[in-house]
């Protein structure tokens, strides 16, 4: 028989992408596409899910035609996602009932801040390892019942699914046939007892959400179901799903406890691996299921930073700084340092450790001498320093200190980006020779499942490590950076109470 392959599709917040993978886990092809980013009102952020559908066949087609692979040579797919990021649809037209909701959208803050004020924080935090905030997808759910007409009176006559962008994917892939999620996606929408591995009624019914609406939650690892033939030439099985941030984790081959890896997308996240069992943070972080995989689920702690490579986007996009998003390292490499400027990408609110989601996009320091070159390298140690406040709580949290961080997605390829971030951690970063490591993760997931491989034990021999950047700065330089991006945050922090 002829060489078979995996297919890993990345449903990312802002591309969909599909990879192709061989048995040793390289990469034998990739396509791509943007997708259109909504933005109706200030903090609210909308994707079109009939987009993301077209797109993500239409590039896995791309990946397969690349390599010249059919889909009898492709042994499985596995699904990587945006997580949290929410659409509704109706079970017998399949359309949805409104555009997407995405993870960094801040319609539904003041209901949570409700939800707050009603004292309901702590019963969340215990049932689903979550902060109650907006960026998890109960209140997206709820606010699209509550606003589009109709839609509670259908969804209650069990008319409605709902579903992040895995379910969205299968649905459609499996014309309609199969309404499923996994247990990584499900411990985003805080909905989901991370301890009984269930649906949470309670939680439910405090956000009035009706339990027909939800997907039946499975493992991340088992045949869900096959691709139409229509789809991609042939039936395919799908038999891996974790949300982006879990699938990292797993492709980062950080299958034991402890081990930690930082993903630089549009977000920034932060995993450790906690094994068997659901720590809680004291300091801010999430408790997430890391997989299911095997009968075995394992957990995690996450910091999840909103902003991250997005802010080299509005650099492109919001400011005309730059041109196309590579152009960043160049122009941020024009001065040596950040001039006494700080900006702090507040632009949903602040994620881990703060949690504030009144905060607002702060840029301090600058004066006549502040050139574009200043604001770009502001922009790109914003990522750093997040990255910073973000491990200092996991260690604090952990009781260690790390001796390393893995780190992966695109904004990993900078070298000034990497060497800043080894400066102002003070721990080495590393960097494998797959970056892509949510593609690979999604990938192992589902080659598991079909036994393409045998053992995710059986993978460790993958993971390559391709180059380390150690600290190089001055102690108290770096302390002088921290101090003064801690001054930038405090002024970011309250800006909208
Ligand atoms: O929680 C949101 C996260 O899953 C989005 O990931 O890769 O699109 O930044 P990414």
């Amino acid at each position: 028989m002829s060489e078979a392959f995996i297919l890993a599709l990345d449903q990312g917040t802002t591309s969909s992408r599909a990879i192709l993978f061989n048995a040793a886990g390289e990469m034998v092809s990739v396509a791509q596409k943007e997708l259109t980013q909504y933005y109706p009102q200030a903090g609210w952020v909308e994707h079109d899910a009939q987009e993301i559908w077209a797109a993500q066949v239409g590039v896995a087609a791309e990946a397969l035609a690349n390599a010249r692979v059919t889909a009898k040579n492709v042994a499985a797919i596995g699904i990587t996602n945006q997580r949290e990021t929410t659409v509704v649809w109706d079970r017998a037209t399949g359309h949805p009932i409104h555009r997407a909701i995405v993870w960094q959208d801040r319609r539904t803050a003041q209901a949570c801040q409700k939800l707050r004020d009603d004292g309901h924080a702590d019963l969340i935090r215990s049932r689903t390892g979550l902060l109650l905030d907006a960026y998890f997808s109960g209140s997206k759910v709820r606010w699209i019942l509550d606003n589009v007409p109709g839609a509670r009176e259908r969804a209650e006559r069990g008319e409605l699914a709902f579903g992040t962008m895995d379910s969205w994917l299968i649905w459609n892939f499996t014309a309609g046939k199969v309404h499923v999620t996994d247990v990584t996606n499900a411990s985003r929408t805080m909905l989901f007892n991370i301890h009984s591995l269930q649906w949470d009624d309670e939680l439910l019914a405090l956000l009035d959400i009706p339990r027909s609406m939800l997907p039946e939650v499975r493992s991340s690892s088992e045949v869900y179901g096959h691709t139409q033939a229509s789809h991609l030439g042939g039936p395919i099985p799908i038999a891996g799903v974790a949300g982006d941030q879990h699938a990292a984790l797993f492709g980062q081959q950080c299958i034991a406890p402890g081990l930690v890896k930082n993903t630089y997308g549009t977000g920034c996240f932060m995993m450790m691996n906690t094994g068997d069992t659901p720590i809680a943070s004291s300091n801010q972080l999430l408790t997430t299921v890391a997989w299911q995989v095997g009968g075995r689920t394992q957990y995690a702690l996450e910091g999840s930073i909103f902003v991250g490579g997005a802010v080299v986007k509005w650099l492109r996009d919001g400011l005309g700084l730059i041109r196309q998003s590579s152009d960043v390292a160049a122009l941020a490499g024009q001065v040596s340092d950040n001039g006494g400027v700080y900006l702090v990408p507040a632009f949903a609110g602040l994620g881990a450790p703060h949690w504030e989601s009144q905060a607002r996009g702060t840029l301090v320091g600058a004066t006549l001498g502040t050139t574009a070159a200043h604001v770009a390298r502001a922009a790109l140690e914003s990522i750093c320093y997040q990255t910073v406040d973000v491990l200092r709580a996991m260690q604090a949290d952990a009781g260690l200190r790390l001796a390393e961080l893995r780190v992966d997605g695109g904004a990993t390829v900078n070298p000034l980006l990497m060497q800043f971030q080894a400066d102002v951690l003070g721990v080495s970063v590393v960097r494998p020779r797959i970056t892509e490591t949510t593609a690979l993760g999604a990938a192992y997931l589902a080659g598991l499942a079909v036994g393409y491989w045998s053992s995710p034990e059986a993978l460790q021999g993958q993971w390559q490590m391709e180059r380390t950047f150690d600290p190089a700065m001055a102690p108290d330089v770096a302390q002088r950076h921290l101090a003064g991006w801690q001054r930038a945050v405090a002024t970011a922090r309250f800006w909208a109470t």
